[in-house]
């Protein structure tokens, strides 16, 4: 199941803030951030699965799309604004894609980096993750 969080924003004459808070709105310790942004023309990001630990993203400016594949099932997902999250638990292939040239995806990750939690290859995604009979 694909989690999508609705994060509320205090809007006031001044404008908007969102606030994201380690296990509170956000369902794990926080413990990297970062964003993606300027993505060329057509390009696509991701294109891998964590073995561990989850991220959420959220799109605080322009738009993108995210493929999520959970080795069975793919779910595409329209990312358009700060106030949403959504929530990509290890073990789902992830893919970003149709950025706007505006676009900020911002990015909370429950653990920091670490190349070897990545999965970048997606037969070896599907055999270790897809559906066994
Ligand atoms: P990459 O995994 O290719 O990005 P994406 O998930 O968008 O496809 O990462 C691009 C580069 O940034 C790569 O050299 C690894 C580095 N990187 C870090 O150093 N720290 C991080 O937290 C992340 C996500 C990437």
């Amino acid at each position: 199941m694909i989690e999508m969080y609705d994060f509320a924003a205090f809007n006031d004459d001044r404008g908007s803030l969102i606030a994201w808070e380690s296990n509170k709105n956000i369902p794990f310790e926080i413990k990297r951030v970062y964003c993606i942004y300027g993505v060329k023309d057509h390009k696509r990001r991701g294109l891998h699965a964590h073995k561990e630990g989850d991220i959420i993203l959220i799109c605080i400016k322009g738009t993108c799309k995210i493929l999520i594949n959970d080795g069975v099932y793919s779910t595409e997902t329209l990312l358009d604004g700060a106030n949403k999250g959504l929530h990509i638990p290890s073990g789902r292939w992830h893919e970003m894609y149709d950025f706007s040239q505006d676009a900020i995806l911002l990015v909370l990750a429950s653990n920091q980096y670490d190349e070897d939690d990545y999965i970048r290859d997606i037969n070896t995604f599907l055999t270790d993750f897809g559906h066994k009979e």
